[in-house]
């Protein structure tokens, strides 16, 4: 069996990161090896993103699939467009708005990108991260970083160093520890390459936002309808594969407040009879049961989405057996957040 790698876990200043610590990490990134760091949204696993060999270390260290292409990570516009073929007004709107901030834009892919990167596609996505951690990392380093969130393939993405380390001990040599991630889910993934823009993962910029600056875009099919099946194809191809998944089995409950709430009730009660360990995540503060642990997801959309993950996470860490989720309005980040959850879950119910 292949050694464990000891990973060390560094504390760092998101807002003013430590130049010594952003060094060690700059030597790791471009020396081949491979680096977790904090962003705004969750915590990437990051390399060199015009290195082969480097790349081929996250998808084997996550154990992704290789079909399933990486974002990079820019810190300046120069970079970005040594990486793309051309950057259309659409994409240039979005940029002067939302960078560095929560949004991947899919652009065509200049030749100095390898196909490893980009899952064998044409088009590369890429974005600039607010996270000082990570932007002087790319700079001190002067690459762009490609990196996918720091979890195993199909866990919950991490919005903690703690849950990098839970999912990657002993396989990456560091960990940058930049505290909880501020915006708690993903970027956006949009694709510029269409007349009309298309949104393929909704993420921390809502498509109301993003229509607000550059006009219409669209929601990508697969992400419309009753029907988010887990197995359905998207044009972004890592949303094919099961994602976001505790150990703990998720039934997400969807409908108005009280009777998504009686709903969640009866299930309770009925899993506590088959002595199953339950744990309710719920936006409803006045939804009480005796010996069964519940998680508020907070009242915001803001303050929903930064503590999903974790709340998946620690169930696991609690050894619940079965998590009830209270869905929430499909609008705004709840869209996004809604489109996690249905990914999480073994099973939706609509009331
Ligand atoms: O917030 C984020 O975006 C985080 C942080 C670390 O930056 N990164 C992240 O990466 O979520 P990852 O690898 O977990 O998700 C990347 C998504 C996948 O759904 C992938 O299929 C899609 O972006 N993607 C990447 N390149 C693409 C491309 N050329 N065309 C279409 N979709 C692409
Ligand atoms: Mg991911």
């Amino acid at each position: 069996m292949k050694k464990a790698i000891k990973t060390e876990i560094i504390r760092v200043n998101s807002k003013r990161p430590d130049y010594g610590i952003i060094e060690k990490a700059s030597k790791l990134i471009c020396s081949g090896e491979i680096v977790a760091f904090p962003t705004e949204t969750v915590y990437g696993l990051g390399a060199n993103a015009l290195d082969s060999s480097s790349v081929t270390k996250i998808y084997k260290i996550k154990g992704r699939p290789s079909d399933n292409p990486l974002i990079v990570h820019v810190a300046d516009m120069d970079t970005l467009k040594k990486l793309v073929m051309e950057i259309p007004p659409g994409a240039k709107g979005i940029i002067n708005k939302f960078w560095p901030g929560p949004i991947t834009l899919v652009l065509k892919k200049s030749e100095i990108v390898p196909h490893i990167t980009t899952g064998g596609l044409s088009t590369i996505a890429v974005r600039m991260p607010r996270n000082n951690v990570v932007l002087a990392l790319i700079k001190m380093s002067g690459l762009p970083i490609a990196a996918p969130s720091a979890n195993i393939s199909g866990r919950p993405s991490p919005t903690k160093a703690k849950h990098v380390k839970d999912d990657l001990n002993g396989k990456i040599k560091l960990i940058l520890d930049g505290g909880s991630t501020e915006i708690g889910i993903e970027s956006t993934v949009i694709d510029m390459t269409q007349d009309t823009p298309v949104i393929l993962r909704p993420g921390g910029i809502s498509k109301e936002l993003i229509e607000d600056e550059i006009g219409k875009v669209h929601f990508h099919n697969s992400l419309l309808g009753s029907d988010l099946s887990k197995n359905k194809i998207n044009k972004s191809p890592g949303m094919k594969y099961r994602h976001y998944s505790p150990n703990a089995q998720v039934i997400l409950v969807e409908g108005p407040t009280n009777t998504a709430k009686n709903k969640i009730i009866e299930l309770t009660q009925r899993l506590k009879r088959e002595n199953k360990k339950v744990c309710i995540m719920t936006t409803s503060k006045s939804l009480k049961i005796n010996a069964v642990k519940i998680q508020y997801m907070g009242k915001t959309f803001d303050t929903i989405a930064r503590n999903l993950f974790a709340n998946l996470r620690e169930a696991d860490d609690n050894n619940i057996d079965i998590i009830l989720v209270q869905g929430i309005q499909y609008k705004k980040t709840g869209f996004a957040i809604m489109n996690r959850l249905r990914k999480a879950a073994n099973t939706s119910i609509r009331v």
